[in-house]
């Protein structure tokens, strides 16, 4: 067996993300000092449960299991509400911590009530997902839904450790994975290509799936040490997003978000090409590399609806449209307000044939 990376994430509260085989029963040392641990989890095999449940009660953790629906359903101030009520039957003080166990909404969640509980307590996140181990656990960011829309509520309250067990991916839907996927190329296309060789000689990305893992976060711990708050260099992980989200909501949340964010990674690099930025064969790239991985490159809905999506986005400022694109391959640059012929025009290269 591989012996577990760890990824130092910094800035005002740093933690470490271990990433390895084997590695979820950590979670029990990550706890120390915590009398309690609040388990949120999703429909986590029992398997897995059971054994994250046995290792925290050995070290002589009082658990206290909350499941919470998972995905974006369960990111809800009722659901919040609900683990809140259980922290409080059980007594949970302010050296007591929660353990986040599932997808990224799990975790999105589990941040969310820790970071609301007596104003904050620790959270170790313990992603069983993908999408989860590279993006969502890692970061800092929580959030709940709410009827004006995604991850609207939330707080900055990072983790006090993240642990990847990438044995938790083997009972993963393959669509699931491969949606994760996404958001480790984009990591290559923004920051470090050697991802973007590695997948390309096996775009299933499961020969070297741990040293994928471990460059994704390695690019993410990068840019969130330096910007926590999301008020600079952050940005640029939102390669793809703006037209992703907004196909995400147009399709009410019925597509994965690494497909969506794959059609607008596809579309970024298009805009970068009509607007002078980015040569012909870097664009063809993402493209290609996309479609081999067996993520979507194409969409053929609308645009206008896209647009006025997109002009909503939470990075929008005021009416003005803003686009993560790359200047070249590892190269991003933010794009304001282009064209709408150059935006029809990278659009019109994502209509199926
Ligand atoms: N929790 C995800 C992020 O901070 O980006």
């Amino acid at each position: 067996m591989a012996a577990a990376e760890t990824i130092q994430v910094g800035g005002p509260a740093p933690y470490v993300v271990t990433v390895g085989c084997g590695v979820a029963g950590q979670v029990a040392s990550a706890a120390h000092g915590a009398l309690r641990v609040g388990l949120i989890h999703g429909s986590e095999p029992a398997q897995a449960l059971a054994r994250i449940q046995r290792v925290l009660t050995a070290a002589g953790h009082e658990v206290t299991s909350i499941p919470v629906p998972d995905g974006e359903s369960g990111k809800t101030l009722a659901v919040a509400q609900q683990c809140w009520n259980a922290l409080g039957r059980n007594g949970f003080t302010r050296s007591d911590v929660i353990v986040g166990f599932g997808g990224g909404a799990v975790t999105d969640l589990a941040g969310f009530v820790a970071a609301t509980w007596l104003r904050g307590v620790g959270l170790i996140n313990l992603p069983t997902t993908l999408l989860g181990m590279v993006d969502a656990a890692v970061g800092g960011k929580t959030a709940i839904n709410v009827a004006a829309g995604k991850n609207l509520v939330g707080a900055f309250h990072p983790p006090v450790a993240v642990i990847a067990d990438l044995d938790l991916l083997g009972t993963l839907p393959e669509s699931e994975y491969r949606s994760g996927l996404a958001e480790v190329v984009k990591c290559g296309f923004i920051a470090d290509p050697v991802i973007l060789d590695l997948l390309a000689t096996d775009p299933t990305g499961l020969a070297q799936r741990s040293e994928l893992v471990v460059r994704a976060v390695r690019v993410k711990a990068e840019v969130v040490s330096e910007d926590l708050t999301d008020v600079g260099r952050r940005e640029m992980l939102n390669y793809g997003h703006t037209l992703g989200h907004a196909i995400e909501s147009a399709c009410d949340y019925s597509v994965r978000h690494g497909e969506a964010i794959a059609i607008g990674m596809v579309f970024a690099a298009q805009l970068a090409r009509h607007c002078g930025l980015l040569d012909r064969a870097s664009a063809s790239r993402h493209r290609e590399l996309i479609a081999a991985m067996g993520l979507p490159t194409t969409h053929g809905a609308p645009l206008a609806d896209l647009l006025a999506r997109m002009r909503m986005d939470k990075k929008a400022r005021g009416n003005a449209l803003r686009f993560v694109v790359l200047e070249g391959i590892a190269r991003p640059r933010i794009l304001e307000s282009p064209d709408i012929e150059q935006i029809e025009a990278a659009y019109a290269d994502l209509l199926p044939t």
